[in-house]
């Protein structure tokens, strides 16, 4: 089985051919940071055209690069939400087109799903149930992953995103952008212990994740101007494991049967994160499992492989409408704050 995925949910077009014994045969990401620095944020008007100017190249370049017609494909896989509804309907509108012209079935897919499952494209030992911490600049979340299609969700941010706190600290620090890798950087000479900040939620029965008062602590710390800046980084990326560890700890004992304790997204990539989290699952005599990067961020073999996994197990796509707000679990609970993401 072979997939053609593809991406546009917010500034990455992303096209990737992949097969159903986890080879991926082409993949093409183009981030559109440039196109946006400028303006501070994402603009979605400017996001969904770059889509349309990038995409269709893209996927040609993908099927040459893979060597494969649009007619040996088996399926075309496609981000529907959450996202930038411009930015999702040229990737479905596309992907749509392209399934039409090769007369095969369009699996229209979560992205968090696509997040969910891709740890089990770089790792085929990786069996169901697992815990996934979900933590980048647009997610922060703690999924329970029981089976293709069942997901629970145990943990959501009540504010910011752990990467999005990373990025404002960093810019409060006069750091450069993304704030997480110059975080980490600057901390790596510095203090953890120097300056104090809060641990929002740490100890509380209440599962989700903040990090709204921490930043806000750290303002408070810089404007004192008792401490250099290495300090406060390492204080500040201390906190932030903290959180991420307590929390994931309180997750791990609500779920007793989970196999792995997974790590996605880019703050994943955070070495101190990752050490403490790795320590964490050893003392439950869990395995850690954090994919390569290039699979944690956006990218559209994520998206590929969600598929494959979806028609393995005998699931459709969902209906090709473009989802802004998408939960991927339904049944979890609405989070108290404002803010909340996907
Ligand atoms: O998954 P990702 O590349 O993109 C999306 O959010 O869609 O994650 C980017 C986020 C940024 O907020 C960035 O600051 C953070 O991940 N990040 C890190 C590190 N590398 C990237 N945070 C902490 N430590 C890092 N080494
Ligand atoms: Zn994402």
């Amino acid at each position: 089985m072979i997939l053609l995925g593809i991406e546009t949910s917010c500034d990455e077009t992303a096209a990737a051919i992949v097969s159903a014994d986890r080879r991926i045969l082409a993949e093409r990401v183009r981030s559109q940071m440039a196109i946006h620095r400028p303006f501070g944020g994402v603009v979605p008007e400017l996001a969904a055209r770059a889509h349309v100017e990038r995409l269709a190249p893209m996927v040609e370049a993908v099927l040459a690069e893979a060597e494969v017609s649009l007619t040996d494909l088996d399926a075309v896989a496609v981000t529907a939400g959450p996202g930038l509804v411009g930015a999702l309907l040229v990737g479905l509108v596309s992907a749509e087109a392209l399934a039409y012209a090769a007369a095969r079935p369009l699996v229209a897919l979560n992205h968090l799903e696509a997040h969910a499952l891709s740890p089990r494209l770089a790792d085929p030992a990786l069996d169901f149930p697992y815990l996934l911490l979900l933590v980048s600049g647009g997610h922060c979340q703690l999924l329970a992953v029981d089976g293709v299609g069942r997901y629970r969700r145990l943990a959501t941010t009540i504010d910011d995103a752990a990467g999005e706190a990373f990025d404002k600290a960093a810019k409060l620090l006069g750091l450069g952008f993304p704030g997480g890798p110059a975080i980490e950087a600057a901390a790596s000479g510095g203090n953890r212990q120097a300056v104090p900040l809060p641990r929002p939620l740490v100890g509380s029965a209440e599962p989700h994740f903040s990090f709204a008062g921490l930043k806000t602590a750290l303002l408070r710390a810089v404007e004192g101007q008792r401490y250099a800046v290495p300090d406060l980084a390492a204080s500040f990326q201390e906190a932030v494991a903290d959180c991420l560890l307590d929390r994931t700890r309180l997750a791990l004992a609500r779920m007793p049967g989970a196999r792995a304790l997974v790590a996605a997204g880019g703050v994943a990539a955070n070495r101190r994160i990752r050490a403490r989290l790795e320590e964490l699952a050893a003392q439950h005599g869990l395995p850690f499992v954090a994919p390569p990067l290039s699979l944690c961020t956006d990218n559209a073999a994520m998206v590929a492989w969600a598929g494959c996994e979806r028609l393995a197990a005998g699931l459709p796509g969902f209906a090709p409408i473009a989802r802004p707000r998408w939960p991927l679990d339904p049944q979890a609970e609405p989070v108290r704050g404002a803010g909340v993401k996907a």
